[in-house]
């Protein structure tokens, strides 16, 4: 068994990590917009990097610069997306996945009728694509919701935030159903738990009659049925779209056969599915709704948000994969960082620079075990590795690092596939250069494309094919079978 001849072959990338013009054409502030980058601060500790207070926000708000806030300027894909598309088009990309910003067309998150701008900019983009025969894969909200609804209703642990979310789905799927089939909700909907600002709006200190813990589980909640009722949406305003769910799969390894090991490992996995089982089953799974009563937790829900979520479930699972982790019972282990989140060191496995474990192996086993769970169709829309990059003297990267990280990634999916696995695309993250998620830096490299331009934004900003670029090029004309 083969992949597929129209397997989906691509990059991913979000609206916040590239686009820039974070004030351009009336594009209000995000939550991206304010995250700061400490440079000081060890990039493997990723709560302090992405720790944020109501004063942080107002600093952020003050100052008009984007040297600290990354984010903001992104490497203007805003202005480049022909040229990226046309680079992206070289490689023989089959799909790009990017996000739409939210505040491009609702700068606030409450305004009556969409900005007009945001729209013509999304179109531009889409016809690109289209153009270059790249089918869209968008995802509705990805790290950057308004900042605005972040400071009036604490972000989605108001239920205002569902009706919001779905206005502004049902103007994507109204003003770009006839580009895209693919969407995809909420970005790595599980992180909310990880990083409540970033992916909920949530701010500790603004938690007055609730605990941080119990605003979580309410956002969470939230965004369940605001996802719920968008695949509703899309599936009436776009016949035939597509509409998944997206996990950040943390696959997780009992650090040894003790038995207390292996339950926390159980444990890990059990609350990472969770959030799947939700979307795609319909319903809470019966041994999370039963953690949630024992620490004393009592979600908010209207009468029929439980029909809601029954009703409308996710056509496909979207997951990123970078690393596995590992539990231990034992707490004197030596820890490290995984994507935003800690685990046990590994002795088999080796590290990247920010302490994330490199293990393809892990790939096949999150691959066989999502299929056998949920048994509906999958794609793998990030995985890569972040590194720092060398131009050698004639101009050239050479990132061997990054291909044999890729090139063995790859081989363990194409065997999940023979074994199975009914997967139709792969989108690595990223396929150019971009600000990194949970550090805001910029030397945090995960392209086939570099991007001249440095952590504080000096550089040229030009394009430059690395000798991935090239690698990766005849992947896709082999459909997965030249991986040397
Ligand atoms: C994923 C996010 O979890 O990890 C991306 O969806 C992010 O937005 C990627 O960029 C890699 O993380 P980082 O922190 O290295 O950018």
């Amino acid at each position: 068994m083969h992949l597929r001849k129209d397997f989906l072959w691509g990059g991913a990338i979000s609206a916040n990590q590239v686009e820039g013009a974070w004030n351009s054409d009336d594009k209000g502030m995000s939550v991206a917009d304010v995250a700061v980058f400490k440079p000081s601060i060890d990039v493997k500790d990723y709560k302090a990097h992405n720790t944020i207070t109501s004063e942080m926000i107002a600093d952020a708000k003050n100052d008009p610069e984007t040297k600290w806030y990354p984010k903001r300027r992104g490497i203007d894909f805003y202005h480049r997306y022909q040229e990226d598309i046309q680079l992206f088009a070289e490689m023989g990309f089959k799909a790009l996945r990017i996000s739409i910003a939210w505040t491009r067309l609702f700068p606030t998150g409450e305004e009556e009728q969409a900005n007009a701008a945001g729209i013509e900019f999304y179109r531009n983009v889409f016809e690109e694509l289209k153009k270059n025969n790249i089918e869209p894969i968008v995802t509705l909200s990805h790290y950057e919701m308004p900042l605005a609804l972040s400071e009036k209703y604490n972000g989605w642990v108001e239920r205002k935030l569902v009706d919001l979310f779905v206005k502004y789905a049902e103007v994507c799927f109204k003003e770009f159903g006839s580009y895209v089939k693919y969407w995809l909700t909420f970005n790595e909907i599980d992180s909310v738990g990880r990083h409540p600002f970033i992916t909920a709006g949530i701010v500790e200190d603004q938690c007055i009659d609730y605990s941080l813990e119990e605003a979580v589980y309410q956002a969470l909640h939230h965004q369940y049925v605001a996802a719920a009722l968008a695949t509703k949406r899309c599936h009436e305003i776009i016949p035939g779209s597509q509409m998944g769910c997206m996990l950040t799969k943390l696959t997780t390894y009992p650090t040894t056969c003790k038995p207390e090991d292996v339950l926390l490992a159980l444990e890990s996995n059990l609350n990472n599915y969770a959030h799947a089982d939700i979307q795609i089953f319909g319903k809470y799974p019966q041994l999370y709704e039963q953690q949630l009563r024992n620490k004393g937790i009592k979600i908010i829900k209207t009468a029929i948000d439980d029909q809601i979520l029954e009703e409308n479930t996710a056509d496909y699972l979207a997951f990123s994969y970078y690393m596995s982790r590992t539990e231990s019972a034992d707490s004197n282990r030596e820890q490290t960082a995984g994507n935003t989140i800690m685990g046990v060191k590994n002795p088999y496995l080796p590290s990247t620079e920010w302490g994330w474990q490199i293990d393809s192996v892990g790939l096949k086993i999150s691959l066989l075990e999502l299929q056998d769970r949920y048994n509906v169709p999958l794609i793998i829309v990030e995985n890569g590795m972040g590194a720092k990059d060398e131009c050698t003297s004639d101009g050239e990267i050479h990132d061997t690092y990054r291909i044999d990280y890729l090139r063995k990634h790859i081989k363990e999916m194409v065997e999940a596939v023979e074994l199975g696995v009914d997967l139709f695309g792969y989108t690595s993250w990223a396929p150019i250069d971009s600000i990194s998620v949970s550090t805001s830096q910029m030397s945090k490299r995960y392209g086939y494309i570099y991007v001249d331009q440095d952590d504080l934004g000096e550089g040229t900003l030009e394009r430059v094919r690395k000798e991935s670029f090239f690698w990766y090029k005849n992947v896709i004309s082999s459909n997965g079978e030249v991986l040397e």
